[in-house]
């Protein structure tokens, strides 16, 4: 695989981008180059990621266990994309078709992850948020790709370094944590485990650069940065209504309107799914690293009863609030 040898990479030194260049700034640096990506998973995060890889110039292979799965993938993918070229192409219809067109082109479905993994320089993990479930997954792949292929990881909430010891190349491991919803969240964490390579990290922020993300460090700490504060600040607000203190309309009206925030708590977490927090706490409150038996993490009946009733949130069409429409487009009653 191509290696290539970078200078200091010079960036535009702005505020926003002042963290992307002490990153990148690491001088005579190596990075592998990466052409083509394969992102595992199509649903809401995956297809996501697809999305930006190949609006950036990327080959990328979709892959999903089922062609639904990625017809499913495929249509968040377009109605996305129809969002982005409404404002690039506003009266120029025809650019706009070009556009949809030109990334589509770069996109290739799959369901076999070994064979997409084998011709990939860089692979990410979008798949259901299940420790066993992504180790098999990854076991698999490291039998089928090259030694210098990289491996990613999306997850939460998962310890990167259990996931990556499912694989012979914990030097070329790491997590890349993309935010809901992908095309429009500016950020893209890096997580580094204590084998993670120099040149992996520099290649992964070069990528996600090249994406229009603007990549922070982070240690494999349960939630790395944004979680971490997100999610105690989520759980304190269902305390809050369940105490009786304030409505949750109230509490999202608080939020948005005293703290600039732009959707309170309760739209949030509708929007990341129920499931997806009760999930997060419940493996943080069992065995996160510095977290198990925190109040601050502890379970909420709120949630849990939402959740045992099928209320996911947005994704479901009802959590905290109803809704209407279809997938990441669904719109609140
Ligand atoms: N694809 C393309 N563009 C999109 C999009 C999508 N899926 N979703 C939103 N946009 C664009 C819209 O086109 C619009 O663009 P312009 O402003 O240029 O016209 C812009 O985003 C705003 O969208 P809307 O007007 O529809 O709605 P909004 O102003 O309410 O913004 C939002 C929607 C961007 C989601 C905003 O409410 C927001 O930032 N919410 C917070 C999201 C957040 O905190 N995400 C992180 C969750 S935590 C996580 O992801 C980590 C984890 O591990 C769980
Ligand atoms: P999702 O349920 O929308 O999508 C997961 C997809 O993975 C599904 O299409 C499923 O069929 C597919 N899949 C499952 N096992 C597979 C396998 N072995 N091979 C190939 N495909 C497989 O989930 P999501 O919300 O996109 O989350 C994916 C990952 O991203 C999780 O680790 C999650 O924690 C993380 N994440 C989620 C959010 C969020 O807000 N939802 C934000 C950041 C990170």
């Amino acid at each position: 695989m191509l290696q290539v040898k970078t200078a200091s990479i010079a960036l535009r030194a702005t505020a926003r981008n002042v963290t992307a260049s002490r990153i990148l700034a690491a001088s005579m640096s190596t990075v592998t180059e990466v052409k083509k990506i394969t992102v595992i998973g199509s649903g809401l995060m995956g297809a996501g990621v697809v999305q930006v890889a190949a609006q950036s110039g990327y080959h990328v292979n979709m892959v999903d266990l089922k062609e639904d799965f990625l017809a499913k993938g495929e249509k968040i993918i377009t109605s996305s994309l129809k969002r982005v070229a409404k404002k690039k192409y506003a009266d120029d219809a025809a650019g706009s078709q070009k556009f949809i067109d030109d990334v589509m082109s770069r996109i290739t479905l799959s369901t076999n992850s070994e064979k997409a993994a084998a011709e990939s320089q860089l692979v990410i993990e979008a798949i259901v948020e299940n420790l066993k479930t992504k180790q098999a997954l990854f076991k698999a792949l490291d039998a089928a790709a090259p030694q210098e292929t990289i491996f990613v990881s999306n997850t939460s909430s998962l310890p990167i370094g259990d996931i990556a010891s499912a694989t012979s190349r914990l030097d070329r491991f790491a997590g890349l944590h993309f935010f809901n919803p992908v095309p429009q969240m500016k950020l893209v964490e890096i997580i580094r485990t204590a084998e993670t390579s120099e040149d992996v990290f520099h290649t992964l922020a070069t990528v996600t650069k090249k994406m229009g993300k603007v990549p922070v460090a982070c240690k494999d700490t349960p939630g790395f940065i944004v979680n971490r504060l997100l999610v105690p600040y989520m759980m304190e607000s269902l305390r809050l209504v369940e105490r009786g203190d304030a409505s949750m309309q109230d509490v999202d009206v608080a939020m948005k309107l005293g703290a600039g925030y732009p959707m309170g708590p309760f739209e949030l977490m509708d929007y990341v799914g129920l499931d997806t927090i009760k999930f997060i706490t419940e493996g943080w409150y069992k065995s996160g690293k510095g977290l198990v038996g925190d109040k601050l993490i502890a379970p909420s009946p709120l949630l849990e009863r939402l959740v045992a009733e099928g209320n996911f949130g947005r994704k479901s069409g009802k959590g905290f609030y109803s809704y209407e429409g279809v997938g990441a487009d669904k719109g609140k009653k």
